[in-house]
């Protein structure tokens, strides 16, 4: 989702300082870029579609004290240099960059058109600067203004402000995040950490229904309801910079890929007692839910199986955006488990206000510390997987699948072999995931690079992965890519098999192994080019990508080299496999 970035302090040089932190936003995916800075009495603008990598820091202007960024990901609006954020009122006193969607933008604005506001642009976000400028007349005051107008707005945003009169910045958040960081000489105030990283590691989060407002020296936070204010404790962030930046490679995606080397074996160093407890709770639930969206949702369904095989339980799953009609089923002996790796994305958010306007508690298996599901869940599990830049998820999937599955484990009574089994695939992977392999599958990539169709098959905990195989190889590679159960394929998707379509088989060495033999025999005698992932080779395979055998984790690892596969084919596709078109990191709109 879009980048938002502000400052305000003793340093004069905050626009060039607001571009290098939404440069450290970029990752987030988006379509367009700006800057509003405030020079002596007046704000500037600048803005424009395309890349911010490309915009020097140094020609913003010094002598500015406060300044805020956007990076856009569009939902209302073209992509134009007008619908572009930051969005001003007419007079260029106040200037807004927003996240989210404004549901009821368009009666607002004929509102605001009848008192003589003019708009520029087509989006939602212009909104909020007349907005604002209209509650002064009213109350007088910035702030008070800001309270008035997020009443009125229906729908999930965050959005900063800057006050050339007040010079101050204030930021309001209702359904998306917004972090603030404590510098020696001011505030900062951003989507995520990254953007303020070199600057300061000290941060406050801002809840949903809170504002805070900073001059740069003092700061306060307070409800959007009420005049209450809000202490907020300052928590240190731990990462290194290094860790949130590429390292030796040349993209997020295969750092990220190759960090499972080490994130499977952090998730899997969880508190004993925690997970003992989350067990407890699933045993002791009437009806355990699973949600998530994307490849969370993947490790969800994934999950499905990991209780059913390891501990004879049966878990229902759904994706968070079709979780709505299941509500009728919730009760409050209920158990909602939600899966995220950012931690913000809208529709699991909405997920779990559902399960909690029923009264069932929510347990939470996120990759970001202080996520708004983090902080909003009744429980709480972090997957340490370290940062996840790459718009596409890697190591998150394999750090969610082996939480489930030590929870399968614990309600099983087993915890310690679910240990002992997880920590020896997380070694396994580390000695599978070395130059020569990762070689060998760049080799395979080439072999297919040019083919328009690619199908992936599974059974069991491998069906799952089949459709995350084609999650990962469409969002990267823009290769038209599908997943099926296995023995799905005789029921209709088999006519699409002509000569040399690549079709990859995942399988262990369990019991359905036979049965996914049979079936990409069955597309191999149409043609098939088959590519088997599996403990061992067979005479149907014209490609063997060889795994290690690991049983009940066969899914975890199965799909490593199927993320590096869709890697390599973006990349000798001439993709960009950290930011794909039309996507984003985390998907904070409905
Ligand atoms: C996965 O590669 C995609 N980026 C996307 O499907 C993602 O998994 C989904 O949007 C969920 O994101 P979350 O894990 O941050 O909730
Ligand atoms: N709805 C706003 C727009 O389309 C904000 C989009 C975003 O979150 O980047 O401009």
């Amino acid at each position: 989702m879009c980048g938002i970035f502000g400052y305000v302090g003793k340093r004069n040089d905050a626009g060039s300082l607001v571009i290098d932190g939404l440069k450290n936003l970029e990752y987030r995916g988006y379509d367009s870029w700006g800057i509003a800075c405030k020079t002596d009495s007046k704000v500037s603008i600048e803005k424009d579609i395309g890349k911010i990598s490309s915009i020097k820091s140094e020609d913003f202007s010094s002598n500015c004290s406060l300044a805020i960024g956007h990076t856009r990901w569009a939902t209302h609006g073209g992509v134009t240099p007008q619908n572009a954020h930051p969005h001003a009122n007419g007079t260029e006193t106040i200037a807004v960059v927003h996240n989210g969607i404004l549901e009821n933008y368009q009666q607002l604005r004929r509102d605001l058109e009848s008192k003589g506001h003019e708009f520029k642009s087509e989006t939602d976000t212009e909104i909020i600067p007349h907005m604002i400028e209209e509650y002064m007349k009213e109350t007088g005051d910035f702030t008070s203004a800001i309270k008035k107008s997020c009443e009125a707005f229906e729908g999930r945003f965050a959005f900063l402000a800057l006050h050339t009169e007040s010079n101050t910045l204030v930021a309001a958040r209702r359904g998306s995040p917004l972090i603030i960081g404590v510098g020696e000489d001011g505030y900062f105030i951003a989507s995520d950490i990254p953007a303020f990283m070199n600057h300061s590691r000290l941060v406050q989060y801002l809840d949903d229904g809170e504002m805070v407002v900073t001059d740069g020296e003092s700061i306060l936070f307070s409800s959007l309801k009420t005049d209450e204010e809000i202490q907020k404790r300052e928590i240190e962030i731990t990462w290194s910079v290094e860790e949130a930046q590429k390292g030796e490679y040349e993209h997020f995606m295969l750092k990220e890929i190759m960090d499972q080397k080490d994130s499977i074996a952090r998730a899997v160093n969880q508190n004993e007692e925690q997970i003992e407890t989350l067990a407890d709770a699933i045993r002791n639930a009437k009806g355990t839910f699973l949600v998530g969206c994307g490849t969370a949702a993947k490790a969800c369904m994934a999950s499905e199986y990991f209780f059913s095989v390891i501990s004879q339980k049966h878990v229902n799953f759904a994706p968070a955006s079709e979780f709505k009609l299941y509500h009728h089923f919730l009760r409050p002996e209920s158990l909602l488990i939600v899966v995220s790796q950012s931690g913000e994305t809208a529709d699991v958010l909405e997920a779990m206000q559902i399960a909690k306007s029923k009264g069932s508690k929510v347990l939470a298996i996120v990759n970001v510390e202080g996520s708004t599901i983090d902080r909003e869940a009744d429980y709480s599990l972090l997957i340490n997987a370290g940062p996840e830049r790459a718009v596409a998820s890697t190591k998150a999937l394999t750090g969610h699948m082996a939480v489930l599955m030590l929870i399968a484990y614990a309600l099983d009574g087993k915890l310690k072999e679910g240990r002992k089994v997880l920590l020896e695939t997380a070694s396994e992977i580390n000695d599978m995931l070395n130059p020569r392999y990762v070689d060998f599958v760049e080799s395979v990539a080439e072999r297919i690079q040019d083919q328009k169709d690619l199908f992936i098959i599974g059974k069991s905990w491998n069906y799952p992965m089949a459709l995350e195989s084609a999650i990962k190889i469409q969002e990267v590679s823009y290769v038209h890519a599908e997943g099926f159960a296995g023995g799905e394929l005789k029921h209709g998707p088999i006519a699409l098999i002509e000569e040399g379509t690549p079709c990859i088989a995942l399988m262990g060495d369990d019991e359905v192994k036979n049965d996914i033999i049979s079936n990409a025999i069955e597309l191999k005698a149409r043609g098939g080019f088959i590519i088997g992932i599996a403990p061992e080779n067979n005479e149907s395979f014209d490609v063997w990508i060889k795994v290690p055998e690991a049983g009940t984790a066969q899914a975890l690892v199965n799909i490593i080299p199927v993320q590096a596969l869709a890697y390599f084919l973006a990349v000798k596709r001439g993709k960009d496999p950290d930011m794909p078109r039309n996507l984003a990191k985390s998907v904070t709109v409905k």
